[in-house]
């Protein structure tokens, strides 16, 4: 976890972003959640974009950042 967001160019396509804040690929899932009742967050994004993903685990729109850390 970190107090901003992740940063990241993604291209198109399924991704699915850690809720578990075990991953060691933040923001991504990379399966550290098994064992636990947590899922990633998946999301389609339907073409190339820079999207800002929550750090700080305190987002309502999950799982883009909407400015919860700063506030
Ligand atoms: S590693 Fe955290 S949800 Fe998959």
């Amino acid at each position: 976890m970190q107090n901003k967001p992740y940063i990241v160019k993604e291209s198109a396509g399924t991704k699915a972003y850690c809720a578990c804040h075990k991953s060691r690929t933040m923001p991504h899932c990379d399966g550290a959640h098994k064992g636990t009742d947590i899922r990633p967050c998946v999301v389609d994004i339907p073409e190339a974009k820079t999207v800002a993903v929550c750090g700080c685990g305190k987002t309502r729109t999950a799982p883009y950042c909407d400015g919860a850390h700063s506030r």
